[in-house]
């Protein structure tokens, strides 16, 4: 079995796997598309070859000026092959060696894939193979949508919002908000890097993405005390919740529903026509403010990584 990354030449045969297993998967549209615009490159698709035929295909995502891959999008192995645990976290071996890291694998699903035989088994194999390759970590977060026929939150008056466009105050909010987070990215941060950093990290993260940075929004109470940030933001896909955040010693009061208030009616008012939300299935807090701001969950983000 041949383990390599690939070339323009293969482009046939990628478009030639198929993954038929009520799961997420780079179909032949989204592989031309992502291609295309250097979502995908070829260096990031890593295929097992045995006698010219494709056994294994792996197609990792990263922005299209990113310097390394950032997460695993489909992994695929052909139906005859015995072993497709071995072969596939063979696969993914070879490719992390070559990386020198493992992006996390995301995989999307719907909503009641745990009740469908066919999405529980594809999940079933992936996760013993990532697992083999180092991906032992797994998170659900809940996928929130939020549509023009929900509506649209009046300001309660309790917060005042407003910019800044200084970076630094925003990382000093960050670094005040991850104190006592249950969102498992942050907390998994934070065991290996202080909190100066993992709010620079996120920063830096938040200011990558396609959304403006001028809709970053701090709040404060009518006498000007910090409560927390609201940043509507954008992906690749369209408008997101992008992050939201009260200060420790604010929570308990019900901010939540104001800060998320503020980002709907922010996209809102631009006439979007969804605004997407992911969230950690233990960040129970944060789910309950989607629910009660009449978002409603729409599929299930499933990440398998490394442990830190
Ligand atoms: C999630 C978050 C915004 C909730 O803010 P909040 O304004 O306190 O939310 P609520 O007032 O609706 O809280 C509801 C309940 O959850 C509790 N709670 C809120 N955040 C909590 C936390 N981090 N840890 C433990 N309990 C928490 C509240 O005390 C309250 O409990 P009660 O009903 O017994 O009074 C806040 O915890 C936070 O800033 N977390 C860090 C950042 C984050 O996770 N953002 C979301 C990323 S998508």
């Amino acid at each position: 079995m041949l383990f390599r990354p690939t070339v323009e030449a293969d482009l046939d045969r990628l478009l030639g796997c198929v993954v038929d297993e009520s799961i997420s998967w780079a179909h032949p549209d989204r592989l031309l598309t992502f291609l295309e615009d250097r979502q995908y490159r070829h260096e990031r698709i890593w295929v097992a070859e045995e006698d010219g035929e494709i056994k294994a295909r792996a197609v990792w995502w990263g922005f299209p000026d990113g310097d390394r891959p950032l997460a695993l999008d489909c992994l695929y192995v052909h139906p005859s092959v015995e072993d497709r645990v071995s072969l596939a976290a063979d696969l993914l071996r070879h490719a992390h060696d070559e990386y020198g890291q493992a992006p996390a694998y995301h995989v999307f699903l719907r909503k009641e894939w745990r009740d469908d035989p066919k999405a529980s088994a594809a999940i079933a194999w992936r996760q013993e193979a990532g697992q083999r390759a180092g991906l032992t970590e797994e998170l659900e977060r809940l996928r929130y949508q939020w549509t023009p026929g929900s509506p649209v939150p009046e300001p309660s008056g309790r917060l005042v919002f407003g910019p800044d466009p200084d970076d630094e105050v925003f990382v000093a909010v960050f670094r005040r908000v991850a104190v006592g987070s249950l969102d498992a990215h942050t907390r998994q941060a934070l065991t290996t890097m202080d909190g100066d950093a993992q709010a620079r990290d996120d920063v830096a993260d938040y200011r990558s993405m396609p959304g403006d940075r001028s809709w970053w929004r701090l709040a404060r109470t009518p006498d000007g005390d910090l409560v927390g940030v609201a940043l509507p933001s954008a992906n690749n896909q369209g408008p997101v919740v992008g992050y939201l955040g009260v200060v420790p010693e604010r929570r308990g009061q019900g901010y939540a529903d104001d800060l998320l208030a503020e980002i709907t009616r922010f996209h809102a008012e631009r006439g979007v026509g969804r605004i997407i939300a992911d969230t950690d299935v233990t960040n129970v807090p944060m789910a309950r403010a989607f629910d009660r701001a009449g978002y409603e969950v729409f599929a299930i983000r499933l990440v398998l990584s490394p442990k830190l």
